[in-house]
C-alpha cells in the first residue's frame, strides 16, 4: 500500500500531511528515513512517523457523540479541560473528532479513525449543512433576522446565506434554529455578535441528514453503514 495511504488509514493524519512529513524526513521505514513519496509499504515493514510506530491500518470505525459543554475537540489544552474523545470509553481504536465544536457548544460530533473520511467531511468545499439551536440574550428584530439570513460581516468575511427559523422570540431572549453550510471558526456566535446579540447556549443537532436525535449528552453510538455512505457521498 502507498505510504501516504498507509499513514492516513492508521488515523495519524491526512494523505497530504503524510507526504509533507515524509518530505520533511519525519518518516522512517525499518529504521531508515524514507523520503520516497511513492514508497509501497510491504507486510512486515515497520513504519515510524514522528517517533510513533504505526501498526497495520486499523479497521475504520465511525461514531456520533453528543458532546457535552466543557469538552474540547482538540487533543490537548493548556486549561486541562477533558477531550471529547475521552468520552468514548469502550472504543479502543484511535478516533479523533471530525471538524471542530467549541468547548461551550454541545451536540453532534462525529469521531472516526478514518483520516480520509474526516478530511473529506470537514473540508469547507463540501458544504454539508450544519443545524444549530441557539439561545440568545435578547429579542431578535426583523432587521437582525434579515441580516443573519442574507449574510453578515464576521471580521472581514461576509457569511453565505443561512436558513434561520425563529422558535421563540421573547422580550429579553430568543431561541432560533440556524442552518449554515460553511464552518468558519465560532461562526454562529460571531454571526449573532455581528447583529448585536450574544449566544448563551449553542447545540449542534444535525449535519446534513444526520440527526442527533435522542442521544443523551455524553452518550455515543456507532454510525450505521448507510449513514457513513451518506456522509461519504455528500463530501465528494
Ligand atoms: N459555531 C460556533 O460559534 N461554535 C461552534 O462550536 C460551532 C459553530
Amino acid at each position: 500500500m502507498r505510504l501516504n495511504k498507509y499513514i492516513a488509514q492508521a488515523g495519524i493524519c491526512s494523505r497530504r500531511k503524510a507526504d509533507e512529513l515524509t518530505e520533511a524526513g519525519k518518516v522512517k521505514i525499518n529504521g531508515a528515513v524514507c523520503r520516497q513519496l511513492g514508497y509501497d509499504v510491504q507486510d512486515g515493514d515497520v513504519v515510524v512517523v514522528n517517533g510513533q510506530t504505526i501498526g497495520k491500518p486499523e479497521k475504520h470505525v465511525y461514531y456520533m457523540l453528543n458532546k457535552p459543554v466543557g469538552y474540547i475537540t482538540t487533543n490537548d489544552d493548556e486549561k486541562g479541560r477533558p477531550t471529547a474523545t475521552s468520552l468514548l470509553t469502550d472504543v479502543t481504536a484511535r478516533v479523533f473528532p471530525v471538524g471542530r465544536l467549541d468547548a461551550n457548544t454541545s451536540g453532534l460530533l462525529i469521531l472516526t479513525n478514518d483520516g480520509e473520511f474526516a478530511n473529506a467531511v470537514a473540508h469547507p468545499s463540501h458544504r454539508i449543512e450544519k443545524t444549530y439551536i441557539a439561545v440568545v440574550n435578547d429579542h431578535v428584530s426583523n432587521d437582525a433576522l434579515w441580516d443573519l439570513r442574507n449574510g453578515v460581516d464576521i471580521g472581514g468575511y461576509k457569511t453565505r446565506p443561512a436558513v434561520v427559523n425563529m422558535i421563540a422570540n421573547e422580550s429579553h431572549a430568543a431561541k432560533l434554529e440556524i442552518i449554515i453550510s460553511e464552518g468558519k471558526n465560532r461562526q454562529v456566535r460571531r454571526m449573532f455578535e455581528a447583529v448585536g446579540l450574544k449566544v448563551l447556549q449553542l447545540e449542534r443537532v444535525a449535519e446534513g441528514r444526520l440527526q442527533l436525535g435522542r442521544l443523551k449528552p455524553g452518550s455515543y453510538r456507532k454510525l450505521s453503514p448507510a449513514e457513513v455512505e451518506y456522509l461519504k457521498g455528500e463530501s465528494k
